[in-house]
């Protein structure tokens, strides 16, 4: 299994929630967050004009899959999140140890569905 977290454009969650659904994954938690992105590896280059990196408020998803949909649901986020324009956000995925379902004490993939 597989966490996926996507820092993603808080317009775009009510879309993604519906692609998500259209296509049956597990389950989802998302967050409000507070972010930067290339700004802050820019910081020498930008100090020289006097610039902060300022936060931006994003939204992060995070949803635990099978290895084999880690590309769908990858692939529906990007469709769904991208307009082509800085700030679109990103996608990490991370491996994950064990999923349980506390009712029922049933284990990886049973606990995701
Ligand atoms: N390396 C990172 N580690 C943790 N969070 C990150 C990282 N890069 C980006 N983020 C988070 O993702 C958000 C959106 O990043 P963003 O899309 O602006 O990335 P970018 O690298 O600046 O690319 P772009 O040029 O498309 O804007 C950031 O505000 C931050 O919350
Ligand atoms: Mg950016």
């Amino acid at each position: 299994m597989k966490l996926l977290i996507a820092i993603v454009n808080t317009d775009q969650l009510d879309e993604l929630r519906d692609r998500l659904f259209e296509i049956g994954a597990p389950g989802l938690t998302v967050d409000g967050v507070m972010g930067i992105g290339k700004p802050l590896s820019q910081m020498r280059y930008s100090e020289v004009r006097g610039f902060i990196p300022k936060f931006f408020a994003r939204s992060r998803v995070e949803i635990v899959v099978e290895d084999d949909r880690v590309d769908e649901i990858a692939e529906v986020i990007q469709q769904v999140c991208r307009s082509g324009r800085i700030g679109d956000g990103k996608i990490f995925v991370l491996p994950v140890d064990r999923a349980i379902r506390i009712r029922t004490g049933e284990e990886g993939r049973d606990a995701l569905y």
